[in-house]
């Protein structure tokens, strides 16, 4: 019988701060006196970016996914935790390699990743070979849960179809008929874009031009240049983090009279820094300012105290991912190996998320709210739902 004590590795996993020595690999170390006759620890390999346009994204979710560790006292099912961080950088190049090095070299338990749908896919490929328990914190690369959905692999964040074809739709049913979409070429500007038409094209409207630039940039101008000549009646964009800061503010300068709008990583996170260039802008997205469940007040001032700023919808997504792996582990008493056990508690989870009440699709996708929100006052204000419930609608994932 192994014996479970979690005080002392609680307070050293969690005294790491989310981004204590992100740069490059971080072990907090399990105290050796662990090591003999006491549960083993369950590693969780955290895969974020800390650097880079997304670096404040993959922070709020360290932070988030740390304080439900700590709720929980530091221990999942009996089992210690140990955090094992990696800065991915947000570069799909280096994806596989990273998420080799944290599956095969650090042997962790649990891989929760990322922000990037490129990055995604890398450890995509590694886990799905593996089999490690894998839980998506943000990235929405549509396959991930449709085709290329593996047993292995939940997500609590969204689909990139999700927030994207609400925006599309609920623009339509405003009377918008032409719209442009904005937005940087890889994966996940490119299905934002492609849902954001399926949503304009249900409602009667159509997407009449898609213009993009390369992942990171964020030389906006010519693209800026373009949109006055333009004939629509609204511009949709996917940026987020640092690059949805300086799209808002450009886009402002430049007085361009079709209003902007998007899925709501435009606005999300963002808000202070990019001021009155925001204000009025309409996002559709899971989360929002204003959502006043018991868990969400809790959540948001929770985060605060650890992490000294507001939460956004990635420190949600990781708090939710954090929930998830609670929710397995403790059906299966800390014994991962019990596969079919744990797959299935995570699969029937239920969980009370600061979004609202979500639940896991049969390919393993997060089912959801989907809100409209404005700018107003600094906050994204949720101003209606688009969708109630909403499951990605993707075919060719064969989970029974
Ligand atoms: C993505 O690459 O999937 C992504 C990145 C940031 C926000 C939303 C989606």
């Amino acid at each position: 019988m192994e014996e479970h004590n979690r005080s002392h590795v609680t307070r050293r996993a969690l005294l790491t701060s989310a981004l204590g020595g992100a740069a490059a690999l971080t072990a907090t170390a399990v105290p050796s006196r662990w090591a003999i006759g006491q549960a083993r620890a369950l590693k969780v390999g955290l895969m974020l970016p800390y650097s880079g346009t997304y670096a404040k994204l993959g922070e709020n979710i360290t932070y988030a996914i740390e304080m439900l560790f700590a709720e929980k006292g530091g221990a999942l099912g009996g089992r210690p935790i140990e955090l094992v961080k990696l800065d991915d950088e947000s570069k799909p190049e280096a994806a596989q390699q990273n998420a080799e090095r944290l599956v095969k070299r650090d042997n962790v338990d649990v891989l929760i990743g990322t922000v990037h749908s490129g990055v995604q896919m890398g450890i995509h490929k590694v886990v799905r070979e593996s089999g490690t328990l894998t839980i998506v914190a943000n990235a929405g690369n549509n396959e991930i849960t449709r085709s290329l959905c593996a047993r292995n692999v939940f997500r609590t964040s969204f689909s990139n179809w999700q927030p994207s074809y609400s925006m599309g739709l609920a623009l339509a049913k405003k009377g918008v008929k032409k719209a442009a979409f904005v937005t940087w070429d890889y994966t996940a500007g490119q299905e934002m874009g492609a849902a954001f038409k399926e949503g304009l094209e249900k409602g009667g409207a159509q997407l009449t031009q898609l213009l993009t630039l390369n992942f990171p940039d964020t030389n906006f101008q010519p693209i800026l240049a373009q949109l006055p000549s333009l004939d629509v009646d609204a511009v949709g964009a996917f940026f987020a983090g640092g690059g949805a800061i300086q799209f808002v503010k450009e886009y402002a300068a430049a007085q361009i009279k079709a209003p902007l709008c998007g899925p709501g990583f435009l606005t999300e996170g963002t808000l202070e820094a990019q001021g009155a260039a925001a204000a009025g802008i309409e996002t559709a997205l899971h989360y929002g300012d204003g959502l006043d469940n018991a868990k969400n007040v809790a959540f948001l001032k929770a985060f605060k105290e650890k992490a000294g700023r507001e939460a956004d919808v990635y420190a949600v997504h990781g708090y939710d991912a954090a929930q998830l792996l609670a929710i397995g582990v403790e059906a299966v008493a800390g014994n991962i190996d019990d596969e079919a056990k744990l797959y299935a508690a995570m699969r029937g989870a239920k969980i009370d998320s600061p979004r609202g009440p979500i639940s896991i699709s049969a390919s393993q996708n997060v089912v959801q709210n989907i809100y409209l929100r404005r700018v107003e006052g600094g906050k994204n204000k949720v101003v209606g739902i688009v969708a109630e419930a909403l499951s990605d609608p993707g075919g060719g994932c064969k989970l029974a």
